[in-house]
């Protein structure tokens, strides 16, 4: 408000003297008076533009026609009265000329599209847009001065991008991705991966039941079932997704965490092929000079089981250190050959195939590979975290 005043008497002023009580005897003083108006013509029907709701913005514009287009007292009309009347002979033509373009300017500016901000070219205008043909060169000039709009590009979020870079690593060996329910039938999270209803290896998983045949998914092993129900051998999956356990959070724990399955069942399939498989991804995800190490273990899924280690990124496994916890080694993921009795659930000849299967979890994975300490960073979306993944 304040500042239409201010530009309105501005304006109104300046046209109220005469060009010598102005100062103004020559062409450059001239094109600067004129620009001047000009700037503070735009500066009003940028603010009359602005105004909401329409009767206010029409009530706006339509004092400002009087006040710059008025026949009697109108800025255009004082300028003819004023500064050409009285003018030196030479400086007439020019005055004439910009005279009418102001006029024009006021007219075009007056229409109801006038829009200050940004037009469909995504440049910054202060101009009517439909009369941006007619508009003098003055206004179009780009101002250079002015600083640049950013643009804030997004980026990947860390775990998709580990999501990302394991498929990539996976789909090079002929995989594909699956995906299934994060909420899920405790037939397809238990049974069918042979963890019976009072089998202990329950009590390892906290899990949320949404009723007593329902749970959120504790693992993304169910889709090993989900996809061997679905096609015959050969079976070549991965399966990226959420999990969700009732665990308390802390610095490596978190109720909702995602998982990348694996599996591999056809003919002849041994345990050499799961090795060689999973000492090709771990080098291939953390670099060359990773070594792996196979530990036995027990999933109720997987006959054998094993655990794999990778040697410390952090201190070689040559020395020990406090992420490794001075073995020089680092527990990664769990894996085996599929149990048999996996495929009577799903119509599998046992005696023709054999498969192995894996699951790790992508946040311990991201943690190691790009040096994230807490897990609870990946989920709180602070800008100063995610913006380090550019
Ligand atoms: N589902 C297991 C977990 O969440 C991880 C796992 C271990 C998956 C061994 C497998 C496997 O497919 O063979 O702890």
């Amino acid at each position: 408000m304040e500042s239409s005043n201010r530009s309105a008497s501005d304006a109104a002023d300046l046209v109220e003297r005469s060009l010598e009580e102005l100062g103004v005897r020559d062409a450059p003083g001239l094109e600067a008076l004129f620009t001047q108006l000009q700037r503070l013509l735009h500066e009003e029907l940028g603010e009359a533009s602005q105004k909401s709701p329409d009767t206010a913005r029409q009530e706006a514009r339509e004092s400002l026609r009087v006040r710059w287009l008025g026949r009697k007292q109108g800025i255009v009309r004082s300028i003819t009265e004023n500064w050409l009347r009285s003018a030196p002979v030479e400086l007439k033509p020019a005055i004439g000329q910009r005279l009418n373009a102001l006029r024009e300017e006021a007219e075009n500016g007056l229409k109801s599209n006038y829009r200050v901000g940004i037009a469909d070219t995504g440049v910054y205008t202060t101009g009517s847009i439909a009369a941006q043909s007619s508009r003098p060169a003055a206004v179009d000039a780009l101002d250079i001065t002015l600083p640049g709009r950013r643009r804030v590009v997004g980026v990947e979020h860390p775990l998709r991008r580990a999501i990302r870079e394991i498929s990539e690593i996976f789909f090079s060996l002929g995989y594909s991705v699956e995906e299934g329910p994060d909420i899920e039938s405790t037939y397809y999270n238990f049974e069918a991966l042979n963890i019976p209803e009072d089998h202990p290896a329950r009590d390892d998983q906290d899990t949320f039941y949404v009723d007593p045949q329902t749970v959120l998914r504790t693992h993304t092993s169910p889709v090993q079932i989900r996809t061997m129900e679905k096609q015959q051998p050969p079976v070549r999956i991965i399966v990226p997704g959420r999990a969700f356990r009732h665990d308390a959070p802390d610095a490596t724990h978190a109720a909702m965490f995602h998982q990348v399955e694996g599996l591999a069942v056809d003919s002849n399939i041994t345990f050499a092929d799961l090795k060689g498989t999973l000492d090709y991804f771990l080098k291939a995800f953390f670099g060359p000079q990773v070594r792996t190490r196979f530990r036995p273990s027990f999933f109720p899924f997987t006959e054998p089981s094993a655990e794999v280690d990778i040697s410390c990124l952090f201190c070689g496994a040559a020395t020990g250190c406090r992420i490794c916890k001075q073995s020089g080694w680092i527990e990664l993921l769990g894996c085996g050959m599929v149990d048999p009795a996996l495929y009577s659930h799903v119509h599998y000849d046992a005696s023709k195939y054999s498969g192995f299967a894996f699951g790790m979890g992508v946040e311990r994975l991201a943690m190691l590979k790009y040096g994230v300490q807490d897990i609870q960073l990946f989920f709180q979306g602070d800008l100063r975290f995610l913006h380090q993944f550019r």
